[in-house]
């Protein structure tokens, strides 16, 4: 049996017996062991505790790491992104610092128009390659979970074509990867005066091969003014419920388009970016079981007000944290700078910062059973820190690359 001892860990963070969703205020709490060992056997944890109480011996150990100063954390669970896509859009990004805005620059035909034409032009394995590099780059910075929704092809066989790379990714990577379908991401030029034509075309045509063929374990919708309403929302998400797709919604980004509401109502897994909130949204959210994802690098990007953490926390909410890795709104997949920024821009304490990107990240993806914290019999998916002085070093030294390795699944990928 493969076997890992990790000796003299400064503080291991995140250690539970058992993990709940942590909604409100027990977001703060952050079990955490100074002067720790830890031990990976195979791909799983197998033990931890205090140095004090190391075993005297330990048969079978293949490798020793003395992390002496260091910190090791749950790899983080990003449970929002769209890494499947074709090229860049920084032309858009300088129109943007000119002075034009995100809707106004989708409203032209760039944004999600300009990545769907880009996409149609490429192959499958030409995605797979890019992503693939964009999933090993993620990795490096710790992550060890991925979510990865369609949305850039927005015909049936380009929708098709960008879940059969994630599934390819899934097959192929030791990440653990989640698929979300989001063929209602804009409307394509074709169905421009024709919307129900489309979401007729996303509910005949590319939800029953989708079903038939497992290629997305959720269904999105972007529910924004000018995209697709609350109640198209409500209709498309039930058609992808029929074929087992759980909702995982675009809500509350741009405008209080009601997002948020239809999502508790469909009982989805998450509502997921709520830049804009108001009372009542806030508190449809925290009387559910919905998670609020919030993706604060996408704000910062857009150059927006930041979601407001304090009052969902503080109403009860449970809130996780996800990059949005994409070419239009969030051209980035470091959750380290995601949680940094938590703290910096929207007052979350490192310990809730650190809880919304593992524990809560992975009760985004349905994965919490097996990640998100230092549990025996959960998946070694772990970061091994530089030697740090404290965990709230990490967010507070924000531009210094302070992950020094990653393990996923008991073995080291960086
Ligand atoms: O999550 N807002 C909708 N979708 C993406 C951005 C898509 C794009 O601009 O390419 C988001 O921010
Ligand atoms: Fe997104």
């Amino acid at each position: 049996m493969a076997t890992t001892l990790f000796t003299n860990i400064r503080l291991l963070v995140n250690t539970r017996s058992e993990s709940n969703l942590l909604y409100g205020k027990a977001l703060a709490d952050l079990p955490c062991v100074e002067n720790a060992w830890l031990l990976v056997e195979d791909d799983r944890i197998a033990g931890y505790g205090s140095m004090d109480n190391l075993p005297a011996s330990y048969s079978g150990v293949r490798e020793l790491v003395d992390a002496k100063g260091c910190l090791v954390l749950p790899a983080w669970c990003d449970s929002h992104t769209h890494i499947v896509f074709a090229g860049s859009r920084e032309s858009e990004f300088v129109d943007k610092i000119r002075g034009l805005s995100y809707a106004e620059i989708a409203a032209r035909g760039g944004g999600i128009l300009n990545s769907a034409g880009k996409l149609r032009e490429a192959s499958e394995d030409e995605l797979f390659n890019q992503a693939w590099k964009r999933l090993e780059e993620i990795s490096k910075q710790g992550t060890g979970a991925v979510e990865i929704k369609s949305g850039y092809g927005l015909t049936v066989d380009s929708e098709l074509k960008m879940l059969r790379v994630i599934k390819k990714l899934r097959e192929k990577s030791p990440l653990s990867i989640k698929a979300t379908f989001l063929g209602a991401h804009t409307y394509p030029p074709e169905f421009k005066e024709n919307h129900q034509g489309y979401i007729d075309q996303i509910i005949n045509e590319m939800l029953p091969v989708i079903g038939k063929e497992k290629l997305a374990d959720y269904i999105d919708v972007f529910c924004e003014t000018g995209f697709f309403s609350p109640e198209e929302t409500a209709r498309i998400c039930r058609a992808g419920m029929e074929y087992g797709l759980k909702p995982k919604i675009h809500a509350n980004q741009l405008n209080l388009s009601g997002g948020t509401q239809v999502g508790v109502e469909l009982g989805a897994i998450s509502v997921d970016h709520l830049e804009t909130m108001d009372e009542a949204a806030i508190s449809t959210l925290a009387n559910s079981s919905t998670i609020g994802t919030l993706l604060p690098t996408a704000a910062f990007f857009l150059r927006m007000g930041f979601q407001p953490a304090r009052k969902l926390i503080d109403a009860g909410c449970a809130i996780a944290l996800a990059s949005d890795f994409n070419p239009g709104s969030s051209p980035s997949g470091n959750m380290n700078l995601v949680v940094a920024m938590s703290c910096i821009q929207m007052r979350m304490l490192p310990e809730e910062a650190i809880n919304a990107a593992t524990l809560n990240g992975a009760f985004a993806m349905e994965l919490a059973q097996d990640l998100g914290s230092i549990t025996i019999g959960k998946k070694a998916n772990l970061l091994l820190t530089r030697a740090v002085p404290s965990l709230a070093y990490l967010p507070y030294a924000f531009g210094s690359p302070l992950i020094d390795r990653v393990m996923i699944g008991g073995n080291w990928i960086s």
